[in-house]
């Protein structure tokens, strides 16, 4: 089968800390698009912080939440997408996303933790978040990679380098 007609012209996956935010926003203003990220629709679809759909819902609850945010995003949305660090781990998810042109930031522990726990919360990092993010990403890796067009390697680049790497690679 041939792809969509359209859909997001890049999508964003990685780890929490990969700075799939800014390397997405930095992105849609080189491309002249719009940005958006499921987790921001996800929020906006639940009324509250992911922190407090975690804690009251559970994290089924806010998996659901996220692929049908990411199923919307993928149909909708013409410009650059970013996702949540987990919404590969559903098959329905990685089927959806073998479409598209889907970069996987890969980023080290190092350089991760410098960005992770700056800004909101990440439920799943409580505890011992160096730990849990090694845990996670062992897990998640092979997934971010089948679904990834292009890998790039962030380690050490400026958002701006990743952004130019993203655009040569698609
Ligand atoms: C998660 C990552 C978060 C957010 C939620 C769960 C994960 O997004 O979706 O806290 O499972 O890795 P970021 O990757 O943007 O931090």
């Amino acid at each position: 089968t041939s792809g969509p007609a359209s859909g997001p012209v890049v999508v964003l996956v990685g780890p929490p800390g990969s700075g799939k935010s800014t390397v997405g926003a930095a992105l849609a203003e080189r491309l002249g698009v719009g940005y958006r990220d499921t987790d921001a629709d996800v929020v906006a679809s639940a009324g509250k912080p992911i922190a407090d759909i975690f804690l009251d819902d559970g994290e089924p609850l806010f998996r659901e939440l996220e692929a049908a945010a990411v199923r919307t995003a993928l149909a909708e949305h013409t410009g650059v997408l970013a996702l949540g660090g987990g919404a590969v781990l559903r098959e329905e998810t990685r089927a959806l996303l073998a479409d598209h042109p889907v970069a996987f930031l890969d980023v080290g522990l190092h350089d991760a933790v410098k960005r992770v726990g700056l800004d909101a919360p990440r439920p799943l990092l409580i505890g011992s978040p160096r730990a849990r993010w090694r845990e996670l990403m062992e897990q998640r890796r092979p997934l971010y990679t089948e679904v990834a067009r292009t890998v790039v390697a962030t380690d050490g680049l400026t958002p701006d380098q990743v952004a130019e790497a993203v655009l040569n690679a698609l």
